[in-house]
């Protein structure tokens, strides 16, 4: 399977008859950033949560580090982090205790590697105050500390800015980055704002009511030479909007 750190082969999810995510095949390689766009509803946290084992397909294959998942996840998923929606915290523990409880549940992180985690996402000097008086970007960087402990060679990051004010999304922006170019992991990320992964990502995927639009290099998408089928509820305004940023 060459260099495939996730492979899902037609991945299938049905909610009481509604399908979320329709036959959906991906290939996050190795080294990749890799953008998983879509919008409100398409379907991204319910692909990554079957990516990761926390929720059973009605249908397909997830090959995650080259172990089926359906049969034997537990090692996959050990070299993996994930941040799957907002981060949920003790709010009264401190960053530090946290992320210390949090490791205790899974195999353990020695005191060195949760102060250089909190320490690469910017929050060492906030790592003793409690979570509750954290700022919601300090909570997603924490987050973020959180995948990195195991430590994974593959991170899934869903939605990691969203929220955030510029500033803030900066700085998640250039920490995924050192994620990929310092520390050697592959990333994918999911996201609903397209500028988002074409700045950040190498290869992305698009999905729309959990069926794949594109999957390929983010270049290739933003070269042009495709057309794209667009549905909208009010045309003339999405028009205004489309006019705004390309040329016609
Ligand atoms: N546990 C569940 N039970 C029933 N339906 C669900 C469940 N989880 C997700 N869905 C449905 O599956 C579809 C996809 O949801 P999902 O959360 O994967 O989308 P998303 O792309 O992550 O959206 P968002 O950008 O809002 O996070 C939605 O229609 C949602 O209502
Ligand atoms: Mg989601």
């Amino acid at each position: 399977m060459g260099d495939a750190v996730l492979k899902t082969e037609l991945l299938t999810k049905k909610y009481r008859g509604r399908v979320a995510v329709d036959r959906l095949s991906l290939e996050v390689r190795r080294g990749d950033i890799y953008g998983f766009l879509g919008q409100n509803g398409a379907g991204k946290s319910t692909t990554i949560r079957m990516a990761l084992g926390l929720v059973r397909p009605s249908s397909g294959r997830v090959t995650l580090l080259g172990h089926d998942t359906g049969k034997h996840a537990r090692r996959a998923l050990a070299r993996t982090g994930a941040m799957v929606e907002a981060p949920a915290f003790y709010e009264n523990f401190s960053g530090w205790q946290n992320l210390r409880a949090l490791a205790a549940m899974s195999g353990g992180a020695s005191r060195e590697r949760v102060a250089s985690m909190l320490e690469l996402v910017g929050l060492a000097d906030r790592a003793h105050d409690p979570v509750r008086v954290y700022s919601h970007g300090m909570r997603q960087r924490l987050g973020i500390a959180q995948a990195l402990l195991p430590p994974p060679e593959f991170v899934v990051l869903d939605e990691p800015t969203d929220g955030l004010d510029p500033q803030g999304i900066r700085e998640v922006r250039h920490l995924i980055r050192r994620m990929r170019d310092e520390l050697g992991l592959t990333v994918m990320l999911s996201s609903h704002l397209l500028h988002e992964v074409e700045q950040l990502c190498d290869r992305v995927a698009i999905i729309d009511r959990g069926r794949l639009l594109y999957e390929g290099g983010v270049e290739e998408l933003t070269r042009g030479g495709k057309t794209f089928k667009l549905r909208v509820d009010r045309a003339d305004e999405a028009l205004g909007l489309l006019s705004d940023v390309t040329q016609f």
